[in-house]
């Protein structure tokens, strides 16, 4: 998405090998019409689908799931990644390791937010080793939900989240897919 890549190449900051920072637009200050724009795509690329909820993860994928869901006009519901003094419902949890952060978190959403007649798409801010996608899809699978896709704001290529999808068949959208940060400057993949 030009939009996107145009903003990364403005914005966004190449930290080391890995890491990219886009705290001015993405994971802390948050452009609302960058986000408008990133829902509308998503629901362009997944209209067919049938979609009745979007599903993310605090906190940083709230706000291109909140977007994507006006687009969609349908419901969205974030996993949490801490106990809230309210989640006391029944809940459906998953262990999410960040090969980042070399740390183990639990999610969890509650049941009563998601059914075995929803049909879901998984929204996320970066894809990366893909942990927390396989723990939202862990959670889709125990509430017997269908799951229609994964979208995603920005792909490192490089990391093996992208592969652990597309060896599950899942159809994964990735607005931005960044092939390498080579001497701090971003290479994007090519376009389909
Ligand atoms: P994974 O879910 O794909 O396995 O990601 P990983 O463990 O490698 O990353 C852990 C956290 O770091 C996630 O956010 C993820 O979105 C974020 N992250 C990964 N790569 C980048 C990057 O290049 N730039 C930035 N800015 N973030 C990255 P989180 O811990 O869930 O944080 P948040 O959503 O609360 O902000």
């Amino acid at each position: 998405m030009k939009l996107l890549e145009d903003r990364i190449k403005k914005d966004g900051q190449v930290l080391g090998a890995e890491v990219l920072k886009v705290d001015n637009f993405l994971n802390h200050q948050i452009d609302p019409d960058l986000m408008t724009a990133l829902g509308q795509e998503f629901y362009q690329q997944f209209a067919d689908a049938k979609i009745t909820k979007i599903l993310t993860v605090e906190s940083s994928g709230i706000a291109p799931a909140l977007a994507t869901g006006m687009a969609f006009h349908v419901p969205v519901v974030f996993a949490r990644k801490h106990k809230s003094l309210t989640l006391k419902d029944d809940l459906y949890t998953a262990e999410v390791y960040s090969f980042t952060k070399k740390t183990s978190n639990q999610i969890a959403i509650a049941q009563k937010f998601l059914q075995a007649d929803d049909t879901v798409l998984i929204i996320d801010d970066f894809l990366a080793n893909g942990q927390a996608v396989e723990g939202l899809i862990d959670i889709i699978g125990q509430a017997n939900a269908t799951l229609a896709g994964v979208g995603i704001v920005i792909e490192k290529s490089f990391q093996k989240g992208r592969k652990l999808l597309d060896e599950r068949q899942i159809k994964t959208v990735s607005l931005a897919r960044i092939k390498a940060f080579v001497d701090g400057q971003i290479e994007f993949e090519e376009e389909d």
